[in-house]
């Protein structure tokens, strides 16, 4: 395993880091533990949850994948510092597909919700302290989950960003958080946060947790900068694009139980463009003697400005090849033919 530093930090992360958004749906709990058991032992260090998960979001099974965490946690008492564990607040819900379940629908990143949140998080997780604490996505309508064209909307209300910092900071000085970080954020929102903790002399966040694969490469046209000159890195997700860059849904194949036949709501990725651009990328791993996975997960890893590539996997099988996406590097040339896909079709699914 590779390890990166985790911001401005003396923490370290494993390149690879455990994504567990199908704990509670797609995965049992057994199953969980049975993951979390395999990517310690090898060498993954960072565990990355979300209050809201798992997916799609539902009232009845909100919660699960922390409380699946909670109980491995529970279990193996002596083993809470082998691991970083990050989890997010959720967001208000301003985009339709957001939910409305969880603290209703005025779910701002004032005190009150923040600490109603963390405090759930903690008490599901079974531990008096997480790693990363992250908002899971901002406080404001901007081009988040897929919108490439900025929406231009002037909300009622938002949480100023300098307060919810305030309230991050002392969860910080609490010690119930060590380090903080944003997601689905963009440009000016980094740069309001930076802006904010060096005037009030307040936490710096740490990571920038968005969207980064072969099909969306959307964080280095402004982002990407932050993680280079300010040491913000980002911990990247949906790196095989919901598994389509595994090409098993290549010529229309829907295979059983995988998300994309299963769940109408996953459509980022499903646009007739970025099904085009994904053939071409899996055609090209074939001609380097890769499968689709080893190498969208290879691009990834081989980017300087991801601190962690967040995987995902509903078998064992899956989790072991992604693991060893670590040992994978990608040759100049098969570099070169990406960026030239790329320039030829740059983010078909942003
Ligand atoms: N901050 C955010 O808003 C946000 C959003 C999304 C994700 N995340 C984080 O990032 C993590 C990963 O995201 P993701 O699940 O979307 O990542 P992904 O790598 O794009 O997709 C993972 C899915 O692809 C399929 N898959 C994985 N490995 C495979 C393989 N080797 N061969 C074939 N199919 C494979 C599996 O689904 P099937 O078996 O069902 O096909 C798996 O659940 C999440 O768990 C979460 O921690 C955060």
């Amino acid at each position: 395993m590779e390890y990166r530093t985790l911001g401005d930090t003396d923490v370290k992360v494993s390149l690879i880091g455990l994504g567990t958004m199908t704990w509670g749906e797609q995965n049992t709990e057994r199953e969980a533990h049975e993951q979390i058991d395999y990517a310690l032992d090898h060498g993954v260090t960072l565990i990355d949850a979300a209050e809201m998960y798992p997916v799609p979001p539902r009232p009845e099974t909100q919660g699960s994948t922390e409380r699946y965490i909670g109980t491995w946690i529970a279990q193996h008492r002596g083993a809470r510092d082998r691991f970083v564990l990050a989890t997010k607040i959720t967001g208000p819900a301003r985009q339709p597909h957001n939910p409305r379940h969880i603290r209703g629908d005025a779910n701002q990143f004032d005190r009150k919700n923040l600490t109603e949140a963390l405090d759930g998080s903690l008490k599901r997780l079974q531990t008096d302290y997480v790693d990363l604490y992250q908002l899971h996505w901002p406080d404001r309508s901007t081009t988040t989950f897929g919108r490439s064209v900025y929406p231009w909307i002037d909300d009622a209300y938002t949480v100023p960003i300098e307060e919810t910092l305030a309230v991050l900071a002392d969860f910080v000085k609490a010690g119930k958080v060590r380090h903080i970080g944003v997601s689905n954020e963009t440009p000016w929102g980094v740069a309001q946060f930076l802006r904010a903790a060096e005037k009030l002399g307040l936490p710096r966040i740490v990571s920038i947790q968005n969207p980064y694969s072969l099909v969306n490469r959307t964080f280095e046209g402004g982002l990407s900068e932050f993680s280079h000159r300010e040491g913000v890195g980002l911990l990247a997700y949906s790196p095989m694009a919901f598994g389509w860059l595994s090409g098993k849904y290549e010529g229309g194949a829907r295979p059983e139980g995988a998300r994309i036949t299963k769940f109408e709501r996953f459509q980022r990725y499903s646009k007739p463009q970025a099904i085009a651009a994904t053939s071409r990328y899996v055609a090209l791993a074939k001609e380097h003697g890769l499968t689709g996975a080893q190498f969208a997960l290879a691009f990834v890893n081989s980017r300087p400005f991801v601190t962690s590539n967040l995987i995902g996997a509903t078998s064992m099988a899956q989790l072991k090849e992604n693991i060893a996406s670590v040992d994978v590097k990608l040759s100049p040339e098969a570099l070169a033919q990406i960026d030239a896909l790329h320039e030829l079709q740059p983010n078909p699914a942003p």
